[in-house]
């Protein structure tokens, strides 16, 4: 097996191989941001490091170390803090009583306190009060129950894979029957959330595509900033498509099929299956029909990225639709499922990996030998996953009643984030805020894209204690009955503001 492609011999090699997809839309995307900001830090924390050194270099002379430093601080250059994390952080410093965090990825409810969902609660009294639980590690593919149960959720149990019995959930563990009239099946592993299972789909596409030089993985402009390191760590090159049109703060449809079409044949191409981040905006039923169509004109490979099934829509299976239309086209494809948000499960960690095979004769051998290298491919890195999450989820989903009550707490979720958005429009249209504000109420899930300036977000944090990335995202989660007149007011202020 070829190795990866190996480009960190430079240092300016350190930075992502980043191309841009045709267009001007591509320009200051999340990737070239990254990529200035660290090499600014790293050459302003270079005459600091150098003189580190030196001092280091002294101190060992006067302590008569014999074992002098290989990883100086001039050799590992200083990474940039994440934004994320150092937007968190600054509020949590920030003294005022009418701070508001925008910038959380994680459900608040109406008091902005964390939410333990009640089903949650539930499932770990079952846990609790089990005499037979004890904490031997799980297999390497993970909790067989756990996995069997998120491959129904998000293929749907009537899907033709899964009917069929043409699903494994442990590598080398054929349930397809190589007479069946199409053969495809689906790999699944647990992984350390939907990061761990991006990760794993990236390093698996690093080591086992056999196009060389490996095919470039396309991420929408923006995506959550994440993807970029993800796939550049794993030695893959990254690309852009257009995704958020400034202009009409929806989807722009023809940029992206267009990139789509000019890419590579056999390109990889990143999907967030619903409820996008960061913007909010879904391609429609529609279009997701066109996308698919571009995607096998051009022999693509989809990478959907599921990280809010449910927490969309508060419907399992319309936030599972572009995924399961995909799977029933036959395509080969790959999943990365988290349930962080679904379950409130953030810490925890529990997600999972699935890889589809492509109908056809040997789909049944390809499958297996695809699961039994993934199977490596986590030994290797985290031996087994975490039981807890897992547990807990595997309860809810194997359980009729608990399910249903899971699908309440779902609905409870997303429905004050409907809430919200309404009741931001609305606000911001009554005080007649200069521009449109329906989009609010048109993105969906966690986030939305306010189309706020990075001076309007400085403007936010510096007089009104409002902390957001600075790209305009919110969250919505972030809102509630307490501070929404508080932010609309912000916000009508800021704009009217810095509008001549
Ligand atoms: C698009 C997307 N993918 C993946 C993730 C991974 O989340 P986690 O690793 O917590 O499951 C997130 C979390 O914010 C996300 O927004």
């Amino acid at each position: 097996m070829p190795p990866p492609p190996h480009r960190q011999l430079h240092p300016q090699a350190q930075q992502p191989p980043h191309r841009s997809a045709v267009h001007a839309h591509s320009q200051g995307s999340t990737a070239a941001t990254t990529t200035s900001s660290s090499s600014s830090s790293s050459s302003c924390s270079s005459s600091h490091s150098a003189s580190q050194t030196r001092l280091s270099q002294i101190s060992s002379h006067i302590m008569g170390s014999t074992s002098p430093s290989v990883f100086t601080a001039a050799h590992v250059a200083q990474a940039p803090e994440d934004p994320l994390f150092g937007l968190m952080r600054a509020y949590r410093q920030d003294p005022s009583d009418k701070k508001i965090d925008l910038g959380i990825g994680a459900y608040r409810d109406d008091n902005a306190k964390p939410w333990i969902l009640p089903v949650v609660k539930k499932a770990e009294e079952i846990l609790r009060n089990d005499p037979n639980l004890n904490h031997e590690y799980l297999p390497i593919s993970g909790l067989a129950e756990f996995t069997s149960a998120a491959q129904k959720l998000i293929f749907g149990a009537d899907s033709p894979a899964i009917k069929e019995k043409r699903v494994c959930c442990r590598p080398a563990f054929p349930s397809a029957s190589p007479h069946s009239p199409v053969h495809r099946q689906v790999s699944t592993l647990q992984t350390i959330s939907g990061t761990g299972a991006v990760h794993l789909g990236a390093l698996f596409l690093a080591k086992f595509h056999p196009a060389q030089p490996r095919p470039t993985v396309y991420l929408s402009n923006p995506t959550w900033a994440n993807h970029n390191q993800i796939f550049t760590n794993v030695g893959l090159s990254i690309a852009t498509y257009p995704y958020f049109s400034a202009k009409t703060k929806g989807l722009d449809i023809d940029g992206m099929l267009g990139a789509l079409r000019a890419a590579p044949e056999g390109s990889v191409v990143l999907l967030h299956a619903c409820a996008h981040n960061p913007t909010g905006v879904d391609p429609t039923q529609e279009q997701w029909k066109q996308i698919a169509a571009v995607i096998r004109e051009r022999h693509h490979f989809p990478f959907f990225d599921c990280a809010y099934q449910g927490f969309a829509s508060g419907d399992l299976a319309r936030d599972a639709w572009a995924i399961r239309y995909f799977v029933e086209q036959g395509f080969e494809l790959c999943v990365a499922q988290s349930f962080a948000k679904n379950f409130g499960l953030y810490g925890e960690r529990a997600g999972a990996f699935h890889f589809v095979s492509a109908p056809g004769a040997d789909a049944t051998t390809a499958n297996q030998h695809v699961a039994s290298q993934l199977a490596v491919l986590q030994r290797s890195e985290i031996s087994n996953p975490p039981a807890y999450g897992a547990r807990i989820a595997s309860l809810v989903l194997n359980d009729p009643k608990l399910f249903a009550e899971w699908e309440e707490d779902l609905r409870t979720m997303s429905g004050r984030i409907i809430e919200m958005r309404k009741g931001l429009r609305q606000r911001l249209e009554a005080k007649g805020t200069p521009g449109t504000w329906d989009h609010v109420t048109s993105q969906i899930g966690m986030f939305s894209f306010t189309g706020l300036t990075e001076n309007q977000v400085k403007i936010l944090r510096e007089k009104w204690h409002i902390y957001m990335t600075k790209n305009g995202r919110i969250s919505m989660a972030g809102l509630n009955s307490h501070n929404i007149d508080y932010f609309a007011e912000a916000v009508d202020s800021v704009v009217r503001e810095t509008t001549a």
